[in-house]
């Protein structure tokens, strides 16, 4: 099957997650706003599902919202946010995930907001003191900034952000769909008032995730419709998606901290592998720092060479799975607007490796042997 070491784009289902989801594809397969029995026993194990996904991280059941994954949470929390309350200013974040950035780009260009970009430093970290700057010029505005970045793993003090979002009066969004299920979330101590989580992140099913909104800032509904996700989100139910979901997050709280240290390990055995491996090898963003970055994330800046251009097909045809992005666009391939706005002018390589419960040390060491070979001969 290959090695597959693209996790922050997405995860093998866990399958003790199909096995949950089963019943619900095969007989238990009713509408659950009809009141007959169909209908109220998967109404039953939706709001059942509800109360675990609330409990797993510390708030209630009434902030939890399905959703059809981090992009449409995204987009809800956004649009709505800016429309429920007296929303002009936005601050965020040049390498947030395009689920924020063209949202926000969209309303602006549609004269409902102004957007501000924060300051980052030289390895992609919001800039605090700018943040409370333009908080203070722009109180009461949208803070939208990722708990984790997808590229580069960088972790937000979320924290920090939350005290400022409340001394400035602040809605805060923030985008968690790479922390969700990799990091415990505790909502009532957490200052953040709109969360976006996506199940294909912690080895869920594809097309499902959910919007916390906090009970204090509600907002109103992104969808017309039906009164599902109590009038929030009208649309019949994604049920054996929603059942899927809430079995991998209880997995992933019941074995997270072995799946925490296991991983991490690997991330730091392939940092090794490849520094002694690879001749001027270095890591973007905060990626090879185990403790401010993602665990699950390493974003590999390599020389400039002849081999970058072709190096996720070569890759691919030795059966490694990986991400791409380099920061100049070059070709077909757009590159990434996240190196692209932390490393301008960088003529070198980037890869993304991402890491799960199910990778093994032994591929680690194949794909470091072959990107030894590929930059020997190459630099
Ligand atoms: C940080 C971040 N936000 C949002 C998304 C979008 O999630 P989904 O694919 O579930 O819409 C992703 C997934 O690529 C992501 O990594």
């Amino acid at each position: 099957m290959g090695i597959y070491l693209d996790n922050a784009a997405t995860t093998p289902l866990d399958p003790e997650v199909f096995e949950a989801m089963k019943p619900f594809l095969l007989e238990d397969f009713g509408n659950p706003s009809s009141i007959h029995s169909h209908g109220r026993k998967v109404k039953a194990a939706i709001e059942s599902a509800r109360k675990k996904v609330a409990e797993l991280i510390n708030c209630t059941p009434g902030e939890i919202i399905f959703t059809s994954g981090g992009t449409e949470a995204d987009n809800a929390i956004i649009r709505s946010a800016v429309e429920t309350y007296p929303i002009k200013h936005a601050i965020s974040s040049v390498i947030e995930h395009h689920a924020v950035t063209h949202t926000l780009s969209m309303l602006e260009k549609q004269n409902i907001i102004q957007v501000h970009h924060v300051r980052l430093d030289s390895t992609g970290n919001v800039d605090l003191s700018h943040l409370e700057e333009l908080l203070k010029e722009f109180p009461g505005s949208l803070v939208s900034l990722m708990h984790a970045n997808n590229e580069i793993g960088n972790i937000l003090d979320i924290e920090t952000v939350g005290d400022l979002c409340e001394k400035y009066k602040a809605y805060f969004h923030s985008d968690t769909v790479q922390t969700i299920g990799h990091y415990r979330h505790d909502m009532k101590k957490l200052k953040v008032h709109g969360m976006a989580a996506a199940a294909h992140k912690f080895h869920g099913p594809k097309g499902i995730g959910f919007m916390y909104i906090n009970k204090d800032r509600k907002i109103h509904s992104f969808m017309q419709g039906g009164a599902q996700e109590r009038n929030m989100r009208g649309g019949t139910e994604n049920i054996y998606g929603i059942i899927g979901m809430t079995k991998a997050l209880e997995i992933c709280y019941r074995e997270m901290d072995a799946h925490t240290s296991y991983i991490k390990g690997l991330k730091a055995h392939m940092i090794e592998k490849l520094k002694s491996a690879v001749p001027d090898v270095a890591f973007h963003g905060d990626s090879a720092n185990l403790e401010r970055s993602l665990y699950t994330v390493l974003n590999v800046s390599l020389p400039e060479s002849v081999e970058n251009e072709m190096l996720l097909f070569n890759l691919d045809l030795q059966g490694i799975s990986a991400s791409g992005g380099s920061a100049c666009t070059s070709g077909a391939s757009t590159g990434s607007h996240v190196l692209g706005a932390i490393y301008p002018n960088s003529k070198r390589g980037a890869i993304r490796f991402s890491f799960s419960k199910f990778n093994k040390p032994e591929e680690i060491d194949f794909v470091a042997d072959r990107l030894s070979e590929i930059y020997k001969v190459s630099v």
